[in-house]
């Protein structure tokens, strides 16, 4: 379950999170590989986009500046709901099959709040598709204004845990003071009866 969950998050949560190589140092325009094969910027960036999502590219702070615009129009593209879609059909796979699921009331499944359940896509948005450094007080302001919406494909995922009667944890990495707002938000676009909510501890922030 672990492996599966973690695939969707990395597929639903990745494009949002934030140096990597940068394009003009390594390739200044006009000047690419001599001997490689000849490579655009879409396809750049479309290298980098799959290389965080399988977790190759790590602990980055900014999308690549050149690749903001890229990242902006995944995020709103076809491509991005049948890639979220695939990722769920996946899951109920997984969850119909080996999974094995006990049915002692004590199976439960894992979901991350943002970009897994709640698009933060409406602030990413106003800020470069993550193009520019995040600033937590301004994200964290527009988190407790409760206002993001859901992500329809894991509505089912999670419709469908819930009438198997599997037990579901949410784990963020929201601190506590979100609490009232997050519960609110997520109550308000339809998931509710989830068994508890984790936030980041005070210790760790
Ligand atoms: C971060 O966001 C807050 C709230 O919107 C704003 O007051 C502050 O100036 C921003 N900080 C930077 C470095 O942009």
């Amino acid at each position: 379950m672990g492996r599966t969950l973690s695939l969707i998050l990395a597929l639903l949560s990745a494009p949002i999170v934030l140096i990597a190589a940068d394009w003009n140092i390594l390739y200044p325009k006009g000047k690419q590989p001599k001997h490689g094969v000849e490579f655009n910027l879409k396809n750049y960036c479309e290298s980098w986009r799959m290389n965080v999502e399988l977790h190759n590219i790590r602990e980055f702070e900014v999308v690549p500046e050149e690749c903001a615009d890229y990242i902006g129009k995944y995020m709103n593209s076809v491509q991005y709901k049948v890639d979220s879609e695939r990722a769920i059909e996946e899951c109920t796979v997984f969850l119909s099959t080996s999974c094995g699921l006990k049915r002692d009331g004590r199976d439960a499944w894992i979901f991350d709040v943002d970009d897994s359940l709640l698009s933060t896509m409406p602030y990413f948005k106003k800020h470069r598709s993550g193009g520019e450094k995040l600033n937590l007080t301004s994200l964290e302001e527009w988190m407790s204004n409760a206002k993001a919406p859901a992500l329809d494909h894991t509505m089912k995922l999670f419709n469908d845990l819930k009438e198997r009667g599997v037990q579901i944890i949410l784990v963020s990495s929201r601190r506590e003071h979100l609490r009232s707002a997050t519960i609110d938000n997520l109550v308000d676009v339809g998931f509710y009866g989830w068994t508890s909510l984790i936030l980041r501890d005070p210790s760790n922030e």
